[in-house]
């Protein structure tokens, strides 16, 4: 008997219900395939709900996301909504409140994936950005002082915790030494400006490294980062930072391994509900034209599976998306893969083993 696992479904806005169609489709598939089932709860959450309600996150529905296995978003944003108000009080506050402290995204250049590096191929783009999520200048503490006037002040604040470094670094060690033959665990951090800051977390990561000596650890100014990633990305491993600086690495990330239309996430509470999500944005021009790529949230499964203890099948959806991109389709971009939304997903389907 294979085990049941109640998954959330929160489709979201503009093509956010369409590639989340296939994604439920792979993974049902790979449920069959490896034993397992997976009871999809659909909730509705986004753009039209708030246009039709006013609603945007009630507490009722975060209790209900609490007592699921794991929860798996489309994309949020609405062209009639402003922006801000469906990240903050959706995306944000799912995070805060489900106390998912681990953003965990994944850059991984496929085979036959074009990447805008030069002479850069799988073998040189393969690493783990593991980003604080709970912190940071997320947490929007500051305030105005005589908006609006001459006088005006603003002060955002950015607010690390010793519990919150801790966690999220012993996490990055703990993946660090579970990872391939490198067990190689960079900091990413502005400790040369951002004194306060950066002081705690590099305090906590040399006492923490003692725990893990078959870690190799070291250190990166965030913009120093950023130019290794576009001239020697083989330098890294796993990638530890904070909210506002991985929020920035990520999408530099996302783009060396193919773009929107690869990048996948997972919001991690490794003791409570996590939630998976493609991380590109929900794309309102392609509403409808079946013509958006569903890999990105095709591989959130695949990180859903594997955070629920299903390696195996997790590994066969990946397998499976690097035959699609190897022979199927012409490119990752919207609109320009040679194949439908729902074909892509079909095919990832068939190939699974
Ligand atoms: C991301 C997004 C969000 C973030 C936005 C939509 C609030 O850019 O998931 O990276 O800044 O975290
Ligand atoms: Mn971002």
């Amino acid at each position: 008997m294979g085990s049941t696992f109640n998954v959330a479904v929160i489709p979201g806005d503009c093509t956010g219900p369409e590639v989340m169609r296939e994604g439920k489709k792979v993974l049902k598939a790979a449920g069959a395939r490896h034993g397992f089932a997976l009871n999809f709860f659909e909730i509705d959450l986004g753009g039209e709900r708030y246009l039709r309600t006013g609603e945007t996150l009630p507490d009722s529905v975060i209790e209900e996301l609490r007592r699921m296995d794991a929860i798996y978003l489309g994309a949020l944003g609405h062209p009639d909504v402003p922006p801000g108000i469906l990240e903050q009080k959706i995306l944000l506050r799912l995070r805060f409140e489900l106390d998912q402290y681990v953003n965990l995204r994944p850059v991984k250049l496929y085979p036959h994936v074009d990447t805008p590096l030069k002479d850069k191929g799988p073998d040189e783009i393969d690493f783990v950005i593991v980003r604080e999520n709970t912190e940071g200048f997320y947490v929007g503490a500051g305030g105005f002082l005589k908006r609006g006037t001459a006088d005006e002040i603003a002060v955002q604040e950015c607010i690390c915790t010793r519990k919150g470094v801790e966690r999220l670094l012993r996490y990055a060690f703990e993946l660090a030494g579970r990872r391939g033959k490198r067990r190689a665990l960079t900091l990413c951090g502005k400790s040369n400006v951002l004194t306060y800051a950066w002081d705690l977390w590099s305090r906590a990561f040399t006492e923490l490294s003692q725990s893990y000596p078959d870690v190799t650890i070291d250190y990166a100014h965030v913009d120093a980062l950023c130019m290794w990633m576009v001239k020697n990305p083989e330098r890294f491993d796993v990638i530890a930072t904070d909210n506002m600086f991985g929020d920035i690495i990520t999408d530099l990330g996302a783009i060396i391994q193919g773009g929107m239309g690869i990048a996948a996430g997972g919001n991690i509470n490794p003791e409570g509900v996590s939630m998976f999500e493609p991380i590109g944005g929900s794309a309102p021009k392609y509403t409808g034209k079946n013509q958006i790529n569903p890999l990105a949230c095709i591989l959130a499964g695949a990180l859903m599976l594997e955070n629920l203890g299903l390696a195996a099948a997790a590994r066969a959806v990946e397998d499976a998306v690097v035959q699609v991109v190897s022979r199927d389709i012409e490119s990752l971009d919207a609109g320009r893969m040679g194949r439908t939304t729902q074909e892509v997903g079909d095919l990832v389907a068939g190939y699974l083993t």
